[in-house]
C-alpha cells in the first residue's frame, strides 16, 4: 500500500505538476484533492508543453486513474475545454473520474469574484477571478451545487432559482450590475451534465478500493501551503486547504492511509498575488531569476514575485503537513549567481524569530537574516546524478536540508520529465 500526498511548501507554482508527473509514472490514480481552475500546472513530457487547470497531471498516461475529489471546486465549462484540449493533442482522457461531491463553479461565483476584487480597492487580494472563493463561500454556506445535483434536473432547477434569487439581489443592490437570468444558466449546465454525467462516481470508495487493491495513489494537491486558508498569510489565501490534510477531507480518505508527503520547494521563492513575501527581490536579481525561471503565472500570464529560498517557510511547510521529503526543483535557474541567499530567520523589531509568526502584521514587518553561499556557473539542466552537480550547488541543497530537517529526496533541475535526479525511493 503507498498513498503519497504531494503538495506546494510555498506560496503555490513550486513544480507540483512536473514532479506530480514524474511520481505518476509508478502510480496507479492521480487524485486532486482541492482548488478548483485558479490551478495552473504545467507538464513536459516527451518535450511537449502541456498545461493543467482542472484534470490531475497524471493524465499523459494512458493507464492510470484520474480522479477530480470531493474538495475540488469544478467549473464544468472549464473541465470540457480542458478535455477537448487535450483530445485535440492526441491524449486519451478515458480515464478521468469526478466526485459526485464536488462543488460546482456558476457563472455568478466568476462575476462575484472579480466584483468582490474590484470592490476591496487597495485591499484586493489578487485572486485569478476563476470564481474560486465565491464557490467555497457558498459551499461553507451550504448553499452550494454538487455534480450530482446537475444530474437530476429537478434538484438543479430547485438549488439554481434558491441560488439566483439570493445572488440576484447582491448583483443589482449592492454591486448595480444586471441580473442573471435562470433560463440560460439551467440550460447551458445541463448540457454540460450530459457531456460529463459518465464520469461521475463515488470518488472515496474508489479511491479505497485501489488503496485496498495495493494500487499506488497519489494526491496531486494545488496551491500552496502558504495559501492554505487557515495556515497562510491570511487573508492573502486561496478559500481551500493545500496542506496535506486536505488531501484526506478532499478525497475522503483517512490519515492513517497515508504513507508519505512530499513537499514540492523551488530552489528560490515566487509568489503572484497580492500580500506579504519577506524574502521578495526587487532589483535586477529578482528580475533575473523571473526572465531565466520563466516565472510569469501558468494560468493568468501574471509576472510572478521573486525572491530567495526562505527556510522559515519551508520548516513551517514541513511542520503543518508532516512533509517527509522535498522535491526541490528549478535549481538549474540558479546557475550564473556569484551569491545566493538563503534567509534562516526573521528580524522583528530588536530581536530575531526562528518560526513562522501568527501575527500577519509581524510576518509582513519580517526583515530577512540571511546567510550567504556561492554560487555556481555551471548548467545543470543536462545532470542526472546528484554527485555530478557542482559542488556549490549539491553544498546548497544540502544546506536546505539541514535547515529544514528534511531530505531533498528529488532535484529538478529543468521542466522536462527525465529533467530530474532522484536521490531515494518515493514509492
Ligand atoms: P505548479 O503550479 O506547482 O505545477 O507549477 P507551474 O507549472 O505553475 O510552474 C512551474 C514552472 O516551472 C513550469 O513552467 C514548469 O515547466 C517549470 N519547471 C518545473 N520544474 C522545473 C525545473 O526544475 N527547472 C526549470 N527550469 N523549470 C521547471
Ligand atoms: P498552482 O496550483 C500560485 C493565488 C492567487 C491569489 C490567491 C487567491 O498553480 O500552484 P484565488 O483565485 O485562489 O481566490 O486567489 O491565491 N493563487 C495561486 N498562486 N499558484 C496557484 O496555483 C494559485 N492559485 C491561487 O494569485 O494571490
Ligand atoms: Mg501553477
Amino acid at each position: 500500500m503507498a498513498a503519497i500526498v504531494l503538495i506546494g511548501a510555498q506560496w503555490g507554482d513550486e513544480g507540483k505538476g512536473k514532479i506530480t508527473d514524474f511520481l505518476a509514472q509508478k502510480a496507479e490514480v492521480v487524485v486532486r484533492y482541492q482548488g478548483g481552475n485558479n490551478a495552473g500546472h504545467t507538464v513536459v513530457a516527451n518535450g511537449e508543453e502541456f498545461k493543467l487547470h482542472l484534470i490531475p497531471s497524471g493524465i499523459l498516461y494512458e493507464n492510470k486513474t484520474c480522479i477530480i475529489g470531493n474538495g475540488v471546486v469544478v467549473d464544468p465549462k472549464v473541465l470540457l475545454q480542458e478535455l477537448d484540449y487535450l483530445n485535440s493533442r492526441g491524449v486519451k482522457t478515458g480515464k478521468l473520474l469526478i466526485s459526485t461531491n464536488a462543488q460546482v463553479i456558476m457563472p455568478y461565483h466568476r462575476l462575484l469574484d472579480a466584483l468582490e476584487e474590484d470592490a476591496r480597492g487597495a485591499n484586493k487580494i489578487g485572486t485569478t477571478k476563476r470564481g474560486i472563493g465565491p464557490a467555497y463561500m457558498d459551499k461553507s454556506a451550504r448553499i452550494g451545487i454538487r455534480i450530482i445535483d446537475l444530474l437530476d434536473k429537478d434538484v438543479f432547477e430547485a438549488k439554481l432559482r434558491r441560488n439566483l434569487q439570493e445572488k440576484n439581489t447582491l448583483l443589482t443592490k449592492i454591486y448595480g450590475v444586471q441580473p442573471l437570468e435562470f433560463e440560460e444558466i439551467y440550460t447551458e449546465y445541463l448540457g454540460y451534465a450530459e457531456r460529463i454525467k459518465h464520469l461521475v462516481t463515488d470518488s472515496s470508495l474508489a479511491i479505497d478500493s485501489s488503496i485496498r487493491n495495493g494500487e499506488k495513489v497519489l494526491f496531486e494537491g494545488a496551491q500552496g501551503t502558504l495559501l492554505d486558508l487557515d495556515h497562510g498569510t491570511y487573508p492573502y489565501v486561496t478559500s481551500s486547504h493545500p496542506i496535506a490534510g486536505g488531501a484526506c477531507i478532499g478525497a475522503g480518505v483517512g490519515p492513517t492511509k497515508i504513507t508519505r508527503v512530499v513537499g514540492v520547494v523551488k530552489a528560490y521563492t515566487t509568489r503572484v498575488g497580492e500580500g506579504p513575501f519577506p524574502t521578495e527581490l526587487l532589483d535586477e536579481t529578482g528580475e533575473k531569476i523571473r526572465q531565466i525561471g520563466h516565472e510569469f503565472g501558468t494560468t493568468t500570464g501574471r509576472a510572478r514575485r521573486c525572491g530567495w529560498f526562505d527556510a522559515v517557510i519551508a520548516r513551517y511547510a514541513v511542520r503543518v503537513s508532516g512533509i517527509s521529503d522535498f522535491a526541490v526543483t528549478k535549481l538549474d535557474v540558479l546557475t550564473g549567481l556569484d551569491k545566493i541567499k538563503i534567509c534562516v530567520g526573521y528580524r522583528v523589531g530588536g530581536e530575531v524569530i526562528y518560526e513562522f509568526p501568527q501575527s500577519q502584521k509581524i510576518f509582513t514587518d519580517c526583515i530577512p537574516v540571511y546567510e550567504e553561499m556561492p554560487g555556481w556557473q555551471e548548467d545543470l539542466t543536462g545532470v542526472r546524478k546528484f554527485e555530478d552537480l557542482p559542488v556549490e550547488a549539491q553544498n546548497y541543497v544540502k544546506r536546505i536540508e539541514q535547515l529544514t530537517e528534511t531530505s531533498a529526496t528529488i532535484v529538478a533541475v529543468g521542466p522536462g520529465r527525465e529533467q530530474t535526479i532522484v536521490r531515494g525511493e518515493i514509492f
